[in-house]
Order: structure tokens, then sequence, then C-alpha cells
């Protein structure tokens, strides 16, 4: 394994120097925090306009020809340079002398030839040089001064020899990378060059190596890693390699594709003598393991056969390797497996099989593997069991012992599970089936024994068909993904998840589920998401279902992840996401939506996503969306075919301006009507005709004269005369005719009484007797009575008005007869009001003998009750006995001042 790898450390800042460019000289360098990229800009000099500060400089893939110190000199802040991918052939020492900072300095792929001795005399600061992929031939110890080098490449530059010098250096080395030269043997003192070095990682990788002479890695000071991939060893070569690593302190060892076909007790025999604990044998062809040949690995902790063609691992192939935790095994085994070859494995934790191909897992296949947690068995083409691809109640018997928590058995082609078949593995957590063959109804049995299982993955398999038991075994589960399965009929009661109370993760997507009931998620109190995408739900949410829209969904208070695409609903019940109030993502994408009902979101106080793509929404109003829009985070609107109209549109389109919502690809948002906007783009639909606010304005204004006009029109007709009457009196008032309260003794009556001809009789009878009770001599009131009081010789008309400017108050005997004597209504009562608008309302007094409604007062005299003052107004009582006490009313209305208010 490769160490700390400090050039990594430089990468993510020069990828991530974008977008600022140097504008001051038309260089187009990009500069940011410090660091400059002027990579592939075809530049034939170093830039000189950079500012000065700068700790990191990429110059590669350009056309450099010299990397002149004096063209650094400004740059001394530089703590990294690559220039790399450019034509250089002579470095010069000062380089290091300009950059005393320097720890990184990458030439790879340029064209350097001859390192001078003295060319890195000044760089004892360095702690990472690339010279990959030169030309370099080494002079002797040109590295000598590299006192604080941790990684040296020297890749690809056709050396014939490690030796890359004469006398102890490179103290600090860890890393060395020598691949892709042209090394033939190891010498013994090859590597004195490093004796005081403790490399973690020596890679001699594609080299054409033959030969390890004895002792030539023990000239290192400490080696604890080599790659040796693509070196073709063969066996003779790789028992010599064995020898040459043995008592070193080697724990890594990469032996990829190196033609290794065959392992034997002899092969790895010198690596007894060592505590190799990772070792790497991918990609060799190997094709046998004998007996006994990793019986020296006694501390391997890992052990990656990945990528051979192993016709048979033995019962004794992997014995010795009691310490391993991990075996990978990958596409390794392509014919059988004894029974008991993992029975050494005492250790191992994590067994990868994937992609092999043997003929069963018999019951004693996995026997001795007392510690294994996870087993890969995915893409095996295993036939399980007797019966061919079944999982029976013995197939993973070897395993009863061992406390396996994880259990991978996609893509075995697996078609039916048996009762039990599970029943070993009381501790299994997760147990994926997914990607199969499996077609079979659910009993509940097949995971009988699943006491601890968390997650279940069946999704892609052929049909399953759920029953109400189907999970009664397991109601551990938190994760239960069927996604594909053609259960399409749910309506199943009681509900198959009904003892899920832990379920947290629900998939039942992909199933053309038609059918469900209301009740089918009862009691999952902590199913936080739930996939239903790609179903046939559509019926169920229809206003016209027969029983009303099925609202599955209640009582998911947790639920914070729902996804309903693609199920062909046209219709929302308002209330279908009622109590959904942790819901942060809702998919409702490729439906058949227009119109959403006015609240339908408004529950959704947590969403952040909402996706609604590929409906056939027209118009987004604030009714619907406003309160939902508030806190999203991401929106998808997108293929909808939007109305660009004021009402439809204008409002999202105004949110569209002041939202920081993130919604990708709005600007392929069109609008689909009216045919003047057709696919204009919806951002750009112009707002400001549909503007609110002048709209608004006109709106009250218009609204307010509107209401005015039919209030004064009500008041006029309910209370017009009574405006009317105030108003002339007002003016009567003001423009000074104002004339009341003469003194007493200017009127020589005190009431002229109005009456009809008919009623003549009457009033005599019953107000001449008043005129005749006296006090002092004097009588009380004085009524002015038209046939007794007029003078002779005046004409009636005349009299009449002389008579009322006489009286002090006007009495009106108000009568049926009154109301239709011609004389009356023309010309007294007009008269009389005219006096009661000069003088005052109560010089008025109306004395009912008849009950009159109001109104037929009003037609034929013009007059309202409600023009005067409730003393003014008297009944003839329809009792003798009351006649007095209307008598003492009378008196006290004919005294009343006539003072107008
Ligand atoms: C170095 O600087 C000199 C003088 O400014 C210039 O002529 C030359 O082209 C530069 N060389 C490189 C490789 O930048
Ligand atoms: C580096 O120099 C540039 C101008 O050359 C200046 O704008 C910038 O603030 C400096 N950065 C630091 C970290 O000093
Ligand atoms: C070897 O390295 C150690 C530190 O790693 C140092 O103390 C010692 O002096 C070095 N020996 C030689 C001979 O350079
Ligand atoms: C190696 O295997 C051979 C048979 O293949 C056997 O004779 C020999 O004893 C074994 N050597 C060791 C060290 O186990
Ligand atoms: C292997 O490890 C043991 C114990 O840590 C140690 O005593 C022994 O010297 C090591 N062997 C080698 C070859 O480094
Ligand atoms: C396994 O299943 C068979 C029938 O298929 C049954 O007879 C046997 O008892 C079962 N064994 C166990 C251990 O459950
Ligand atoms: C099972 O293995 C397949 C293929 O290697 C992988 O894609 C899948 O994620 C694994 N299942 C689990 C639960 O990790
Ligand atoms: C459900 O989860 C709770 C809390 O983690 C746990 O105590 C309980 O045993 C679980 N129920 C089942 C049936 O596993």
């Amino acid at each position: 394994m490769r160490t700390h790898f400090i050039w990594h450390s430089y990468l993510p800042f020069i990828l991530l120097s974008f977008c600022v460019h140097c504008g001051s000289s038309g260089s187009a360098c990009k500069i940011k925090n410090r660091k400059a990229d002027c990579s592939h800009l075809k530049l034939r000099e170093i830039p000189s306009d950079l500012p000065t500060n700068i700790t990191a400089l990429d110059i590669s893939h350009n056309q450099l020809k010299t990397l002149p110190p004096a063209n650094l000199t400004k740059y001394s802040q530089l703590v990294y340079l690559d220039v790399g991918f450019n034509t250089i052939s002579k470095l010069q020492p000062e380089l290091c002398q300009v950059l005393p900072l320097l720890k990184g300095l990458n030439l790879q792929r340029n064209q350097l030839h001859a390192l001078s001795d003295n060319v890195f005399t000044y760089c004892t600061g360095l702690r990472e040089l690339n010279l990959g992929f030169n030309i370099i031939t080494i002079k002797k110890d040109s590295f000598r001064t590299l006192k604080n080098l941790k990684s040296l490449d020297v890749s690809h530059n056709g050396l014939s020899s490690a030796k890359l010098g004469s006398q102890q250096q490179l103290e600090s080395l860890q890393e060395l990378v020598m691949s892709q030269n042209k090394i033939t043997e190891l010498n013994k003192e090859d590597f004195l060059f490093l004796s005081n070095s403790s490399l973690q990682i020596l890679d001699l990788s594609s080299n054409p190596l033959t030969e390890f002479y004895p002792g030539c890695f023990h000239a290192i000071g400490n080696l604890f890693g080599l790659n040796l991939n693509k070196v073709q060893l063969g066996p003779s070569t790789m028992e010599k390699l064995s020898l040459g690593l043995s008592n070193t302190s080697i724990q890594n060892l990469s032996l990829s594709q190196v033609q290794l076909s065959r392992i034997s007790n002899l092969t790895f025999n010198g690596l007894q003598r060592t505590n190799l604990t990772i070792l790497g044998l991918s990609n060799n062809y190997l094709s046998v393991i004998e007996n006994g040949a990793f019986a020296w690995f006694k501390n391997l902790q890992t052990l990656n056969l990945e990528n051979n063609k192993i016709a048979h691992l033995f019962s004794h192939s992997l014995d010795g390797l009691s310490n391993v935790n991990y075996l990978n095994l990958k596409n390794s085994i392509n014919k059988k497996i004894d029974d008991f070859a993992f029975q050494s494995l005492k250790r191992l934790e994590y067994l990868i099989m994937d992609d092999n191909t043997f003929p069963e897992i018999t019951p004693k296949t996995f026997t001795g593997l007392e510690n294994l947690k996870n087993l890969s068995l995915s893409k095996c083409i295993i036939t399980l069991g007797t019966i061919k691809r079944t999982i029976t109640n013995r197939t993973f018997s070897s395993l009863a012992d061992s406390p396996l928590q994880f259990l991978n058995l996609t893509r075995t082609k697996i078609t039916n599970i048996q009762a039990g078949a599970f029943s070993w593995l009381g501790e299994l957590k997760t147990l994926d089936l997914g990607i199969n063959e499996i077609s079979q109804e659910l009993t509940g049995q097949e995971f009988q024994g699943l006491s601890s299982i968390e997650t279940i993955y069946l999704s892609y398999n052929n049909l399953l068909t759920l029953t109400s038991d189907s999970f009664t075994f397991v109601p551990s589960l938190r994760k239960l993904r069927l996604r594909r399965v053609g259960c399409s009929n749910l309506d199943i009661s009681p509900s198959p998840f009904h003892v899920l109370q832990n379920l947290t993760i629900l998939d039942l997507g992909n199933n053309n589920i038609a059918n469900v009931r209301e009740d089918l998620f009862d009691g999952l109190h902590q199913l936080e998401i739930l996939d239903m995408q790609h179903n046939n739900l559509e019926r169920l949410w229809k206003h016209a279902n027969p029983g009303g829209p099925v609202l599955f969904l209640k009582g998911l208070q947790n639920l914070g992840l729902l996804d309903l695409e693609s199920n062909g609903f046209d219709e929302i019940p308002g209330n279908v996401f009622h109590g959904l109030s942790k819901l942060r993502s809702l998919n409702l994408g490729s439906n058949n939506l227009n119109l959403l009902p006015e609240l339908v979101f408004n529950d959704l106080a947590s969403l952040t996503s909402l996706f609604l793509q590929k409906n056939l929404i027209t118009a987004v109003e604030e009714e619907v969306f406003g309160t939902v829009f508030a806190n999203l985070k991401v929106l998808d609107l997108g293929s909808n075919p939007f109305d660009c109209t004021c009402e439809s549109i204008a409002w999202f389109v105004n949110w569209l301006n002041m939202s920081k919502t993130y919604i990708p690809g709005l600007n392929q948002y069109l609008c689909n009507t009216p045919p003047k906007y057709h696919s204009t783009v919806v951002v750009r639909f112009d707002t400001s005709p549909c503007d609110s606010a002048p709209f608004k304005l006109l709106f009250i204004v218009s609204t307010t004269v509107i209401l005015l006009l039919i209030f004064v029109v009500l008041l006029i007709h309910f209370i017009g005369w009574r405006i009317k009457f105030m108003w002339n009196v007002s003016i009567n008032r003001v423009l000074g005719f104002r004339d009341i309260d003469r003194p007493q003794q200017q009127f020589d009556y005190d009431a002229y009484i109005i009456h009809a001809k008919r009623d003549k009789n009457w009033v005599y009878k019953n107000f001449i007797p008043l005129e005749e009770r006296r006090q002092n001599n004097e009588p009380i009131v004085r009524f002015c009575l038209e046939e007794r009081d007029f003078e002779a010789g005046i004409s009636e008309f005349e009299a009449i008005v002389d008579s009322i400017n006489r009286s002090r108050k006007i009495i009106f005997v108000v009568t049926n007869h009154l109301l239709k004597d011609p004389w009356c209504k023309r010309f007294k009562v007009h008269h009389a009001i005219q006096q009661a608008i000069e003088q005052s309302r109560d010089s008025i007094i109306l004395i009912f003998q008849h009950d009159i409604p109001d109104y037929k007062l009003n037609s034929a005299l013009y007059l309202r009750r409600a023009m005067f003052k409730s003393r003014c107004i008297l009944e003839w009582p329809a009792q003798n006995e009351r006649v007095s006490a209307f008598y003492q009313q009378l008196k006290s209305a004919l005294k009343s001042s006539s003072r107008i208010w």
C-alpha cells in the first residue's frame, strides 16, 4: 500500500484554482488562494506578471524548454512548483536557491537527461521530487543533499539499475517509485544508499526483473512495503524473491500480475521469517494452490486472491492462514470448493466470494469460520442445495457457528427459498436477496429464525406474492426493499407489514400496485422513507373512487421521503398529505396532475425538496404553492405545459426572481399557452402588465365608489325625506328665517287644528271641551277651528295662512278621512310643513284617531312620524277612561316650547 503521498495534498489546490484570471497582462493564468494555475496555455515563458506572493505555481502542459531560476526569483514564496509535461532538458542548481521554501517539485515528462552532481545542492527543504518519464542517467550521488525528501519518483527513465547513489543518503525517504524502468536484477549493494532509510513503499513494478540476489533487500534500513506488480516472476524467481525478503521487516507485498500460475509449499517458504500482514496475489491466472502453500503466513491478516483461475480449492489449500481477517476470493474459483476448505481461518471476518462458480454449498463448506461476520456470494453460479437454485434449510447449516451479520446473495439466480433456509443465522442483520429469480408466495417461514435481522433486500425478483404473514418472523426489520417483485396486489388484510413496527425504509416501487387498503401502513410510525414510484395508484386518489379516496398515507408521522413518481395520478385529495409534518422530500413527478387543491401542501412544514416535473400543471398559484415554497431548497417543475398568463404564472415568476431555491433546468421551463407565448421561456414572462399594485388601487377605488353609491342610494331610499327635511330646517336656521319662540302673546291661538271636513263633528265634540276649562278665568287653551274662527269675508286660502300664522302650534287630526281630503293634502299640510320648517318641528302635533301606517301617512301627506318628537305624536285613546290622560298629554304638548332641537 502506498503511504501518504504528498503530491496529492497539493493536487486539490491546483484542481480547485479556477475562474480567476489575472487580468492585467492578458496572461490567462487562474489565481485562487495564492495558487496560480498556468497549465495548458502553450506558454514558452514563465509568466512574469503573477502576484509575487503565490505559494503554488502550475505551469504544466506548456512548451517551456528551460527553467531559468532568474525568471522565478520574484516568486520566492513558492512552496510547490509543477513544470511537468514540458520539454525542459536542463536543471540549474540555483532553482532551489531562489525558491528557498520549495517543498514539492514536479518535473515529470520532460527531457531531463544529465543531472549534474550538485543540481539539488540547495534543495535540502524539498519533500517531494517527481522525475518520472524523463531520460535521466544517474551520476553519482545527485540526491545526496535531499535530506528531507520523503518521496522520490524516477519511474520510466530507462534506468537499468536501482542504484541511485554510492553512499548512504535520502535518510528521510518513505516512498521510492522506480516502476517502468529497465532494471533486470537487484544486486546485493544496489540499495546501500538507502541503508539508513525506512521505506514504506518501494515500487519496482513493471521492470524486467529476473534476479534477486541474496541480501539485496537487507541493504535497505527498513523495508515495509514492496510493489512488484507486473514483474514476470514465475515460480522459480518467486522462490528467490521469498528468500531475498526473508528476515526483512516487510509487511505489505503486492504481487499482482506476476504470472504466478501455481503456488506450492515452497513458493513462499522464505517468507516464513517475515511478519507479512498484507499479501496481494490478484490477476495471476493462479490455477493451483497446493495444500499447505500458505502455511508460512502466521501473521498474515489480508489476503487478496481476486481474479484468478483456481479450479479447485482443496481442503488444506488455505491452511495456516489462522490470522487472516479479510480474504478476497472474488472471481477466482471456477470449479470446486472442498468441504472444510476454510476450516483453518478461525479469525476470518470478511469472506468475499463474489463471481465464482462452484457446484454447491454443502453443509460443510463454511465449517470452522468461527468469526465470520460478512459473507458475499453475489454473482456466484452455484446450484444451491440439493434442489437446483433453491436455498434449503441445509444450504447455510455450515454457518451455524458463525456470528454472521451480513450475507449477500445477489445475482445468484436463486429461484426459491425454502422454509427455515436462514434459521441458522440468528445474528444476521443484513440479507441481500436482490436481483434473483425468486418466484414464490412468501408465507413467512422463509425468514424463520432471523431474530436479529434489520435489512432484507428482495428487489428485482420474478414474482413474490405477499401474504399477511410474510414478515411475521422478522418484526425487527428496519429496511425492506421490494422493488419490482411483481407484488401487484396488496389488498390484503391484515397488511403484510402490520408487524414491522420498527420499519424505517420500505421500497415498493415498480410493482404495478393498483389496489391497496387504507390500513396498508397502519402502525408504521417509524417509517422514514417510502418508495412507491412506478405503480398504478391513480384510482385510489380519485374523487369518484367508490367509497371515496383511499388515504393510505395517514399516520406516517415520521415520513421524511416519499416517492410517488409515475403513478398516473390526475387527482390529489386535499387532505392526503395531512399530518406528514416531517416530510422533507416529495416526488410527484411524471403523473398527470393539473389542478391541485388549494391547501394540499400546507401540512408539509418540513418540505425542502418538491418534484412535480412532467405533469400537466398549467398554473403555479400562490394559493396552492405559497406556503410550501417558502422553505424549499430544491424544486423541479420542468416539462409542464405552463399557461403564461397573469393569473396562472405571474406569482410564480415573481417568486422565482426572489427565491434562492435550487431549480435545475429552469431555463428550459417553457410556456405552452397562450399561443402568443408558446415555447417562450417562463422566467422571461413579463409580469409588469400584471403588476398588482395599480390594479389593486383601481379595484379599491372603484369598489369604494360603488359601495358608497349603493349606500347613498339606500340612504336616500329609506331616509331621504329625513335628510331633505333636516336640510331644509338647517338652511332656514342658517339663513336667519328663524322665527321661533315669539313671545306667547304674539299668538292668538294655541293651536290651529287641521282636520278633514268629515271629522268636523268629532273634533268639535272632543276639543271644544278643552277650551272650556279655565284657570283664573282665562281659557287654558285656545284652538283655531276653521269654521268657527275664520273671519268672514276673507278667502279661505288667506284665512288658512293667516290663522296658521297666528297659532303657536298646528294640530293634525289624522284620520282616514284626512288622508283623502284634497284641501288638507294639497295646501294645509304643505303650509303647515312650511311653518314647521321655518319655526320648529315642535310646532306640529299629530293626533291619530285611527291607527294609520307610516307609509300611508307619507304617501298622502308627505309626513312621517319620525319627523316629529315623540311627545308631539298622540293617539286618541280607544277607552273613554283614558281620554282625560290624553288631554293632559295634549296640554303638555301644547305648552312645550318650539325650540328646534
Ligand atoms: C526568462 O526571462 C527572460 C527575461 O525577461 C526572457 O527573455 C525569457 O524568455 C524568460 N524565459 C522563460 C523560460 O521564461
Ligand atoms: C497577494 O498579493 C496580491 C497582489 O499582488 C494581493 O491582492 C493579495 O491580497 C495578496 N495575498 C496575500 C494573502 O497576501
Ligand atoms: C541514520 O538515521 C538516524 C535517524 O533516522 C540518525 O540518527 C543517524 O545518525 C543516521 N545514521 C547515519 C549513519 O547517517
Ligand atoms: C511440501 O509438499 C510435499 C508434497 O507436495 C511434501 O512432500 C513436503 O513434505 C511438503 N513440505 C513441507 C515443508 O510441508
Ligand atoms: C515479527 O514480529 C515479532 C513480534 O512482533 C518480532 O519479534 C520479530 O522480530 C518480527 N520478525 C521480523 C522478521 O521482523
Ligand atoms: C429441513 O426441511 C426438511 C423438509 O424439507 C425437514 O424434514 C427437516 O426437518 C428440516 N430440517 C431442519 C433442521 O429444519
Ligand atoms: C451485494 O453485492 C452487490 C454486488 O457486489 C452489491 O452491488 C450490493 O451493494 C451488495 N449488497 C449490499 C447490501 O451491500
Ligand atoms: C424496535 O426498536 C426498539 C428500539 O430500538 C427495540 O427496543 C425493539 O426491541 C424493536 N422491536 C423489535 C420487534 O425488534
